[in-house]
């Protein structure tokens, strides 16, 4: 976060307690909660799993061998049987588990009983293809329920899934099936984004022809012939269509009642290097972390319409489109397309059209919404909300303030929350019927985790890193394959402290403000990027000698993406090869990763012992007054550079 950006946060003073109607309502109203679960951390967890459904209780609540955490030793339980079976028995068997919007605008309603059914057949489809508990299933799909029919399917039988997001090119799909080894893949002959057809079968064609590991690849319709060019091809033998596979399979499928540590997913995230990690969920814990959070944070009641706008192909969406929600017994919303289309209050109407209660979206949305103007949303009837959250990147206060009035009508609680792809659940945020609110602020560790600011020393302090002291139910479990590398990104920097990457500042009241990341992870528009593996998509293009890849402060995106780029011998930096570089990243990872600028230069500054020193570029980009180069090897290389970049903005 850019320096005034900080100071502003800082010098924030307002104060919005929460409102007498909703406290009176909320799902926690004594403040003793936090000392409760302090005393006793692991009874508190405990008391959320009682309240679920496990074939065979728990002997040991933790078994903590650092790193390496296992939750609920010797349970025997089931997620999906969690998420429907549990409610079949109770009058939420007729009430809708999931609505959805496409789109173009259709509906569809899936109530508990009837997303269980569709659930099992799918189970037992994937079963007649020989999956089976401890195999990975990859889900390249658009946001439809069937995503979450075969996620739900995977966890019934006990397979791993890893769902890859749908903007993923399909490079970066063939290297995530490659690292999973899975056996089969579920894709889609497409879906709806901005008005236009997103390709994934085609991408998962050429994918696939390159993965030896896939068996299968499941295709449900979702476009159909009439939209495209036609029905998408069928390679025979090893593509079928989901209907055909679930056509006859009989409505019930019982749930495996797997051990608590079964691995439940796998979902690749950016780290600081070229490659991505596949972070491993497991069952028990992820399951009682998803849910605790969700009851106490969404503070969800029986009538509410709970809308998580992320996608499933992020944690966001795993956490709490699919199964906090579900737990719960809530109606989860899902949402196909874009915000802005056909118009930039898409949104609104959705609100409108379904009374959402809860919304849960992420700071860039905000500042777009902003952007677009108090006009749009002010068209819609928003008195259905209650409850706000925002996710994803730190939420500058003016963005909360407009979100409170414009959206929440000044009478809806925002929860900032605060968590990874790797905590599995929120770690960091108000409880909305106790914590007083102050704009910018994640407030305070839910209770039962143990957050802290710590110094380089690992001491506590009030301004430094972020970090945590002790496990959690729904800590990631490792780095699929590779548990070398997941001592040493969470557990080296501090022998016994998991390390965030994450700034942090702890005010008198010992509120959280967090403040970005300290490594080479990029946050843009929300999505988790890095710089080395924008790094390298570049330098595989047979032009290109060296490139840096940086974060530049962004008002909307929170980060753009700048590249600094040499290229070899007799190479020239055209605008067409600006254009080809750029399109050679999108094929490579996605569009998300898309640079927003690329400056071309003869030689990136360096220290003398040859790293790239990305803070000046930083600068450079930023326009500020050049920090330190006095490391520099070349300094004169800086302020050519600089000018050059002032001249080409
Ligand atoms: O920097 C923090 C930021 O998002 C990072 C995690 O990204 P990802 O794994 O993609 O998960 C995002 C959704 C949970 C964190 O290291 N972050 C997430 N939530 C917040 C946040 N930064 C500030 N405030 C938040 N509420």
């Amino acid at each position: 976060m850019v320096e005034n950006a900080l100071e502003a946060l800082l010098k924030e003073e307002r104060r919005f307690p929460p409102p007498k109607r909703f406290r009176e309502r909320a799902n926690v109203k004594d403040p003793s909660v936090y000392e409760q679960a302090a005393k006793d951390r692991l009874g508190f967890w405990e008391g959320f799993a009682r309240e679920l459904h496990w074939f065979k209780p728990w002997d040991e609540v933790l078994r903590w061998d650092l790193p390496f955490a296992q939750w609920f030793v010797g349970g025997r339980t089931n997620l999906a049987y969690n998420c429907l079976d549990r409610h079949l028995a109770t009058p939420r068997r007729d009430k809708a588990a999931i609505l959805w919007e496409g789109e173009p605008g259709e509906s569809r309603r899936l109530t508990y009983a009837e997303l269980t059914r569709e659930v099992c057949r799918f189970a037992n489809g994937l079963k007649s293809l020989g999956v089976g508990t401890g195999d990975r299933v990859t889900l390249y799909m658009p946001m439809v329920p069937e995503l979450a029919v075969a996620m739900l399917a995977c966890a019934r039988i006990g397979a791993a899934h890893s769902v890859v997001f749908g903007g993923f090119s399909a490079e970066a799909l063939r290297d995530r099936i490659l690292d999973s080894q899975s056996k089969v893949l579920v894709t889609a002959d497409g879906g709806w984004r901005r008005g236009a057809v997103v390709p994934l079968k085609s991408n998962a064609d050429q994918a696939v022809a390159e993965t030896p590991s896939i068996e299968k690849v499941i295709v449900c319709r979702r476009i159909g012939p009439s939209a495209g060019s036609g029905e998408v091809p069928m390679k025979p033998g090893r593509d079928l269509w989901w209907d055909d596979l679930v056509k006859g399979q009989p409505d019930r499928c019982e749930a495996e009642p797997l051990d608590s540590e079964q691995m439940l997913y796998l979902l690749y995230t950016s780290g600081t290097t070229g490659k991505p990690k596949g972070i491993i969920h497991t069952t028990g814990g992820y399951m009682v972390g998803c849910y605790a959070t969700t009851k106490w944070i969404f503070d969800l009641k029986e009538e509410d319409v709970y809308w998580c706008t992320a996608d499933i192909g992020w944690v966001t969406g795993h956490s709490y489109v699919v199964y906090g929600p579900l737990l719960d017994g809530a109606t989860t919303l899902m949402y196909e397309g874009a915000p802005n289309h056909p118009g930039n209050d898409r949104f609104w109407a959705i609100v409108e059209k379904y009374r959402v209660s809860v919304f849960y979206t992420a700071p860039t949305a905000i500042r777009a919404f902003m952007k677009w103007g108090e006009e749009l949303p002010r068209r819609h009837q928003l008195t259905s909300l209650r409850l706000l959250g925002s996710v994803g990147e730190p939420i500058n206060p003016e963005a909360w303030i407009w979100y409170h009035q414009v959206i929440g009508g000044g009478r809806c609680p925002i929860v900032d929350t605060w968590w990874q792809t790797e905590t599995g659940h929120v770690l960091i945020s108000p409880l909305p019927g106790i914590t007083p609110l102050k704009p910018g602020s994640a407030t305070r560790p839910f209770p039962g985790i143990e957050a802290d600011v710590v110094n380089e020393k690992g001491e506590s302090v009030d301004s430094g890193y972020l970090v945590i002291r002790s496990p959690w139910p729904g800590m990631l479990r490792g780095i699929y394959g590779d548990p070398q590398r997941y001592r040493q990104v969470y557990w080296s920097r501090y022998p016994n402290l998991y390390f965030t990457g994450d700034g942090c500042k702890r005010d008198a009241d010992g509120f959280f403000w967090l403040l970005g990341r300290v490594d080479d992870v990029l946050k843009v528009s929300g999505h988790r990027l890095s710089t080395m593996e924008i790094e390298s998509a570049l330098v595989d293009h047979p032009k290109v000698a060296e490139a840096a890849v940086i974060g530049k402060h962004d008002e909307i995106k929170e980060n753009a993406v700048v590249a600094f780029v040499t290229l070899k011998g007799s190479a020239e930096g055209t605008p067409a090869l600006r254009d080809e570089l750029k399109g050679h990243v999108v094929k490579k990872i996605g569009s998300i990763a898309r640079p927003d600028e690329i400056l071309f230069t003869a030689e990136l500054p360096k220290t003398r012992s040859g790293k790239i020193m990305r803070r000046l570029l930083r600068d450079i980009a930023e326009g500020r007054a050049l920090g330190d180069t006095t490391t520099l090897a070349e300094a004169a290389v800086v302020q050519s550079l600089k000018e050059r970049y002032e001249e080409s903005e």
